[in-house]
This record gives C-alpha cells, structure tokens and sequence, in this order.
C-alpha cells in the first residue's frame, strides 16, 4: 500500500500570515550560517527587556498551584468583573457579565468570532494595510475580506469614501484597528463618530481590535470605538478585543478578552457558537487569567507605567529622528502602538519590491521586519519596523537601511557591530 501524503488542505489554500512567510525563512537561512538575526518582525516586547509591572509577575509566581485546573470554559469571574471595571472607567457601554469573553490571547477570540458572525458568501470590510490575523481569520469562515483605504496622506486615517463605494448587501461587518499595526495611527473621536454613522446606517456589525490601546504618544487620545458607537447608535453591534501581550508587555502569556455592546437580543444563534467554541477549548490559561486579574488591578488609570512609557517615546524618538535622515524614503509620526510604517521610494532603489528590499535587508544586516505587501497593502512600498529596540540598536538600524537605500545595486552592502538586543 502506498505511504499516506498530507497535502494543504483546500480551506487552508488561501490563508496566508506572511509576517512569519518568506522573509522570515531567509533570516533563518541567514542564522543557520551565523548571522545575528534583529527580531523587528513582531511586536514581541520582551526580547527587548521589556517586562509588565511588578505586579503582575509577583500574581503569576503566586497563583502558579491555584491554577492547577480548568476554570469556567467562558473565564475566571474575577477577571470578567475586572474586565467590567475597566471598561466602566473607559466610559464604554455597560456590558453584562455573560458579553465577556476571555481567551488565550485576542487571537484566539478573533478566531472564534469571525467563526461565530460569518460564513460563505458573507463580505467583510477590512482595513488596507492590516493585520493579517484579521484577513486570515475571516478566510477560514469562507467570507472574503473587502479591503478599506487607510490613507496615509491622510496620517493613515480610514477613507470613508472610500469604504462607501465598497459597502453592499452582502457586507456584514467592519473590521478597526486602533491604535493601528502597522501604522501607528490612532483614530479621532470626530473620525469614529463618522465610522459609528457609517456602521449605523449600513447595519454592520463592528470589530474593534483595541489590543494597542494604552500606547499612546504626544496629545494621542483613545475612544473605545464600543463608545462612540453607542452613541450614534446603542443597538449597534460592536464586539472589542483588547489583552495583556501589549498593554501588559507579557504576549506570551496568551490572555486577551473580548466584550459584546448592542442590541443582542436576536443574537441567540452567534452567542450559542461562541459559547460552544468556549467550552471545545476547555477554558482561557488559567495562570495567565490571574496574571490579567493583578494587570487589571495595576492599570486601573489606563496609563503604562512611567518608566516603560519614557522608553518608548525615546525610542520612538530615535527611530523617527533616524528614518528622516535617510533617502528615498517617508513616514508618517506614529501616534499610538510601537511601529512606522515607511514609504520606500523604490523606483529610486535598486528594488522592484518591498519583499526584495524587506530580504536584502536580512542578508546583509541581519534585520528581520515584514513588508508592507504582508499586510495586504495596497501597494508593495511600505516596510514595518518595530521600535522595541534600545536607542542605540535602532540608530545602528537607521544607518544600516541608509547604506541599502542609497547603494544604488543590490550588491553586498557592508554591515557594522550592531548593539546587543537586550
Ligand atoms: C492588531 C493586533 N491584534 C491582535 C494581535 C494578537 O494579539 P494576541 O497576542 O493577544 O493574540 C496582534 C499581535 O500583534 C495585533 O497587532
């Protein structure tokens, strides 16, 4: 008999998550033959030093024997009234306890959800560039992403004109990221509301990953969009994801949760799935549930602490300061979260894509970081860098993109010492 072959199966086909793609094997080409890889291809906090408040951690080393068993499928009930709390103090919609959901991580919740609201046939209004989870998510439910402008001429902002001349019968829901990744931007009470109308008027269901939103720079302000939507519209459907791995600087803790604003009351069917799914995953990790309860007790102001913001604005600093010195290429300042999204001027480069550039830079510097294109951007001129790094690392990396940038052949292009990461 012949051996059993595995194939991709025909669901997966058309799922991508290209921040771990092409690129990324190329920097483990580069490792195995010793080049010291720069991980900026992943909004990872803790390789860089980055640690949540004392808190937290003293509540994980504590809880480590209590945590021994499952828990409620839907979630330790300290943690959903927690969750409660917070969202009072941001000036959300009150959301009762059984619109709580927690998860191993906003991942995982995005999954369930987009499980639960969509199937075949079903069109999903998607900001361009993205989060590639989002598209991927909304794939594996067989409905299609209909990708929405955010544009940067306009500090990233989303387009409504453009998101007009996409709605149909057959769109059920939008999907926001604010804070954004990749571009940093974060959206005004005066473009929500015009969102929330939009929502409204259409009847959509809204999606608003939120999982940024304690990273804020210069007069930045965060609007829970479950809010400003509530406001134009209080039967409006809005479900917000938000977690511990970036506001708590501890992803891998994998512990997020999302809440459930609106009129659900002829939403039996989509809370029967997401209950259902809930229980097939058991429940949420439950030492990382009491890691979110001390985080949720510790950051009650919805402010990071002191010292960790002043890291971030320096290196944001660096980064931004570094990036204007350099040609042929343009950014816009990031408001929120911990990435620049910059234009590279490629005609003027020796690089037809943001791919090629996005490799060249792995194989001669060592700098791991994901092109525009796998974020589903509308062009392929945008690269994602990730300002986690110390200052003097992220100098280090403005010189270097300043050496492949103005070598006019793809050459080899000399790299220096580069700083230690941590
Ligand atoms: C916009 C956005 N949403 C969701 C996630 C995934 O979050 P989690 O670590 O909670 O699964 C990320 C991770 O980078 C993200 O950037």
């Amino acid at each position: 008999m012949e051996k059993r072959a595995l194939g991709l199966p025909s669901k997966l086909a058309e799922v991508k998550y290209e921040i771990r793609g092409r690129v990324l094997l190329e920097a483990e080409k580069c490792a195995a033959n010793g080049t010291d890889i720069l991980p900026l291809h992943i909004g990872n906090p803790g390789p860089f030093g980055f640690e949540p408040p004392a808190e937290v951690l003293k509540a994980t080393k504590e809880a480590v024997t209590a945590s021994l068993s499952y828990s409620d499928s839907r979630g330790l009930k300290t943690l959903v009234h927690k969750v409660q709390e917070r969202l009072q103090n941001q000036g959300s919609p009150e959301v009762p306890f059984d619109h709580i959901y927690i998860g191993n991580g906003v991942s995982e919740l995005i999954m369930m959800a987009c499980q639960c609201a969509f199937s075949r046939g079903d069109e999903v209004l998607v900001p361009a560039p993205d989060y590639p989870l989002w598209t991927a998510a909304i794939k594996l439910t067989g409905a299609t992403p209909v990708y929405y402008l955010c544009d940067e001429a306009e500090d990233w902002q989303p387009s409504l004109s453009d998101l007009r001349s996409k709605v149909n019968d057959k769109t059920k829901a939008i999907v926001l990221i604010n804070p954004n990744n990749p571009t940093g931007a974060v959206y005004s009470d005066t473009a929500l509301t015009e969102l929330a109308k939009f929502v409204s008027e259409n009847n959509l269901l809204a999606f608003s990953d939120e999982i940024y939103s304690q990273i804020l720079f210069d007069d930045a302000q965060f609007y829970p969009f479950a809010k400003v939507l509530n406001q134009v519209d209080p039967r409006a459907i809005c479900l917000s994801f938000d977690g511990l791995s970036k506001n708590g600087f501890a992803a891998g803790y994998r512990c997020g949760w999302m809440t459930l604003t609106g009129d659900l009351s002829e939403s039996r069917g989509f809370l029967d799935g997401l209950n259902m799914l809930s229980a097939l995953r058991l429940c949420p990790n439950v030492l990382a549930m009491h890691s979110a309860i001390a985080f949720l007790n510790t950051s009650a102001s919805g402010r990071l602490e002191d010292a960790t913001m002043q890291r971030l604005i320096q290196q944001r600093a660096a980064l931004c300061d570094g990036l204007r010195q350099i040609e042929h290429l343009s950014f816009v300042e990031p408001k929120g979260a911990f990435y620049v999204f910059p234009r590279i001027d490629l005609k003027k480069t020796a690089f037809a894509t943001d791919e090629d550039f996005a490799i060249k830079l792995v194989q001669d510097f060592g700098i791991l970081t994901v092109p525009g294109s796998a974020f589903n951007s509308f062009d392929e001129e945008h690269v994602r860098l990730v300002f986690l790094p110390r200052t003097d690392l992220l100098q280090t990396v403005c010189r270097n993109l300043n050496s492949l940038l103005s070598s006019t052949d793809t050459g080899h292009t000399k790299a220096e010492k580069r700083p230690s990461i941590a």
